[in-house]
């Protein structure tokens, strides 16, 4: 049975959602699923932009049948060459093979190295500003090279103000027949799930994603049709604005993410201790995570959206605790930059885990600046840990002025 929704008069989504799928990209976790989006237009010629995971392949295939209802597939526009939504070309060539393929060289190159059998099929190559007439409609094609992969671009419908997105303003998160951002509570209900895709999925472009963004500045955008999450027709501008916060690397928030790694409770405790202190002191957009239970792509959003990290560990092998480590290296690989970062070390006998996150922070990663303040724990928080306690939380709140 079909499952579609209209997006303009003559535009209708033919994705499908996915709630089978544990991890995206085999990696993180999606409790509330994701929707693979695909959309169809139906001018004097019929296009497709952009096909879906081969998981939801057989709805999309029913979804596309049914709206063209007997009418021949003209036209497919690859934004995106990831698997997640290239993943159904062939079934889409097999089914309707005079469609015409129109995307990027780099697009075709990938094409044919997944392995697809695109050649003997009519296939237009497009670059920035190139234009395309299907009736009423006229598209131009934007290149977005890194956003996420080198090959992708995005699709700007000059007739009606679509901009057809690709992976740029999407989300994790299955839309289960609310198709609009306008139709769920957004900033309630999904901007946790649209940050934590974008900083853990684009997170590293972000000088890609700012360049994509002046561009898409010099266009009169009406709709945003993003490849996963709902469509955008009310409130662009909130979005954009998150989007230059996360790819300028400014956090949204004042606020401090405590990431701590404990094996036995004892900086766990210390992770509390100076959570209440900061609470007790006034800034209570104070957030704590123990990085053996959180899955790091949350932790990579959190860091993301507020100004100041504590990184809590204790000394494992006489290194970080690895845990922590992996944290630290996503951190780096994600680019995350323009923050102000505590640090609480614990060891029983030979305490390095301190020097060796400070160090990792100095030379690895940029744009971070750690606080000379540090709580040392031997073993547990002890009575006399009072006044560092406190001095470190007093660091972290002159800092934030
Ligand atoms: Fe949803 Fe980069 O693919």
């Amino acid at each position: 049975m079909y499952c579609v929704r209209n997006v303009t008069e003559d535009l209708y989504w033919v994705g499908a959602n996915d709630h089978r799928l544990a991890l995206f990209e085999n990696i993180h976790p999606i409790p509330r699923g994701v929707s693979y989006n695909a959309y169809l237009l139906l001018d004097e010629k019929s296009v497709l932009f952009d096909t879906v995971d081969w998981s939801a392949c057989r709805q999309f295939l029913e979804n596309v049948e049914h709206l063209l209802g007997g009418r021949g597939l003209d036209y497919l526009v690859i934004n995106h060459m990831e698997p997640d939504h290239g993943a159904s070309i062939e079934e889409i060539l097999l089914r309707y093979p005079k469609v015409k393929i129109i995307s990027t060289e780099k697009a075709f190159m990938l094409m044919r190295q997944f392995g697809f059998q695109v050649d003997g099929h009519e296939l237009i190559e497009v670059k920035e500003g190139d234009t395309q007439s299907f009736g009423k409609h006229v598209v131009t094609f934007v290149a977005a090279p890194m956003v996420h992969w080198p090959e992708a671009m995005v699709t700007f419908d000059t007739t009606n103000g679509v901009l057809f997105s690709a992976d740029a303003f999407g989300s994790f998160g299955a839309l289960d027949g609310k198709l609009f951002a306008d139709e769920v509570d957004f900033d309630r209900d999904w901007i946790d799930d649209a940050r934590r895709y974008y900083t853990n999925i684009v997170g590293k472009y972000g000088p890609h994603v700012m360049h994509l963004l002046k561009k898409a500045g010099t266009i009169d955008i009406k709709m945003l049709c993003p490849l996963h999450g709902p469509v955008w027709r009310e409130n662009i501008p909130y979005l954009l604005d998150k989007y230059v916060h996360w790819a300028t690397y400014e956090p949204e928030e004042k606020g401090v993410v405590v990431a701590y790694a404990s094996m036995y409770g004892n900086t766990e405790a210390a992770a509390q201790a100076l959570a209440s202190k900061l609470c007790e002191k006034g800034m209570t957009n104070v957030w704590l995570y123990d990085v053996s239970n959180t899955h790091v792509s949350y932790l990579i959003s959190e860091t993301f959206r507020l100004s100041h990290v504590v990184l809590a560990s204790v000394t494992y092998n006489l290194g970080i605790y690895p845990v922590m480590y992996g944290f630290l290296q996503d951190m780096k690989a994600l680019n995350l930059q323009k923050r102000t970062v505590a640090i609480v070390e614990n060891g029983s006998w030979a305490c390095k885990s301190g020097d060796l996150m400070q160090k990792f922070l100095d030379d690895e990663m940029k744009g971070i600046t750690v606080l000379n303040e540090r709580l040392s724990l031997a073993s547990s928080l002890g009575e006399g840990k009072e006044a560092e306690l406190d001095a470190l939380a007093n660091a972290i709140l002159a800092s934030m002025q």
